[in-house]
């Protein structure tokens, strides 16, 4: 198991499921909240911690929602995106896909170039900083209506070259990918990125209409596609990338137990999955401790770990030619471990 866990630390990884607001530690929640004079229900860290136990997704938005109020200031966004990365770093992960939410900001009032120029103040510098480069995908609150949806799409225009991709996040249940298609539609014809959490806590049938009816790149979540086998074999025909995210699934019952978790099953069923940590501050763990518990929990082998790495490059948007280094570099710590 030790070596194991020296082959994790090891390899390089690109984390492809990651909410920025999700980052926020409850130090940065406390600190925001004095350097912004904005009430907290919370006084001490331990009270924060206290309140970061969820029964279902929708315990944990609460939280989240409360949370990203202390979120004020370009500084802050920046402060907040290179904690993260700073933190990433001491994992090996030379390469992040991550996700924000500008209606849980402009919904408070915020205009919309506060986060994204702090987000990407601290994104542009991380190559040169951290040796991680990035791509940033803009999320719609799927809670919200679809006019405010294209409301944000048209707040982002100045912003469009320098946004990567869509995604689709929030409460999943009663608000299928369907309601979105038009928006999936215009971002396409843009030549943006797609996808969409499906399957977290929704059904089969809602990861079919990111499959079919967005024609997503790649699927967030994706879980509860097992529970139907023409999916699992349109996923896997496909070669959809699935970004799992085992300790979010554990702390919002996804799964009751880590040894439940489908993530060895996936990898044996052929459909690329990755590990990623998805809301690091709030679930317990950044990705190289979803690796480490996920692989001790549901006996992950060395060649599934190393798959997984690989999995996390090949899903990516980079191109095919950085691909091909990072897979290269995997090799060589891996021959080496
Ligand atoms: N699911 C849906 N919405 C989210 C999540 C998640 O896991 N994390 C942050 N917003
Ligand atoms: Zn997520």
């Amino acid at each position: 198991m030790a070596d194991l866990d020296a082959l994790i630390d090891a390899l390089p990884k690109a984390e492809l499921h990651l909410h920025l607001e999700g980052s926020l530690e409850p130090e940065q929640l406390m600190e925001f909240a004095a350097r912004n004079g904005v009430d907290i229900p919370f006084r001490t860290l331990d009270e924060v911690r206290a309140a970061y136990s969820f029964s279902n997704l929708q315990d944990f938005l609460d939280i989240y929602y409360q949370g990203m109020s202390v979120l004020q200031t370009e500084a802050d966004f920046h402060d907040l995106t290179d904690a993260y990365l700073q933190r990433v770093a001491a994992d090996n992960v030379r390469h992040v896909e991550v996700f924000f939410d500008p209606q849980g900001h402009t919904g408070r009032g915020l205009p919309f170039e506060v986060p994204i120029n702090g987000i990407l103040k601290a994104l542009d510098a991380a190559e040169e900083k951290y040796g991680i480069t990035y791509r940033l995908i803009m999320c719609f609150l799927r809670h919200l209506p679809e006019d405010e949806a294209f409301e944000t799409w048209k707040q982002a225009e100045p912003w469009l070259d320098r946004i990567h991709g869509i995604g689709l996040d929030s409460s999943e249940m009663g608000h299928p990918p369907s309601k979105f298609a038009r928006i999936y539609e215009a971002a396409r014809e843009r030549g943006l990125k797609l996808v969409a959490h499906a399957g977290e806590e929704g059904p089969p049938a809602y990861v079919w209409e990111a499959v079919d009816g967005l024609k997503v790149d790649r699927i967030d979540h994706g879980n509860r596609s097992l529970e139907d086998e023409a999916l699992v074999a349109r996923i896997r025909d496909a070669g959809l990338t699935l970004t799992v995210c085992p300790l979010s699934n554990l702390s919002l019952c996804v799964v009751d137990d880590l040894k439940d978790h489908p993530m060895k099953r996936m990898l044996e069923l052929g459909l690329k999955a990755t590990v990623n940590s998805d809301d690091p501050a709030y679930f317990g763990g950044y990705v190289n401790q979803n690796f480490r518990e996920t692989a001790r929990a549901v006996g992950l082998t060395r060649e599934h770990v190393i798959t997984l790495a690989k999995n996390s490059f090949t899903g990516s948007f980079l191109s095919p030619d950085q691909q091909r280094e990072h897979l290269a570099e995997i090799d060589r710590i891996a021959a080496s471990h």
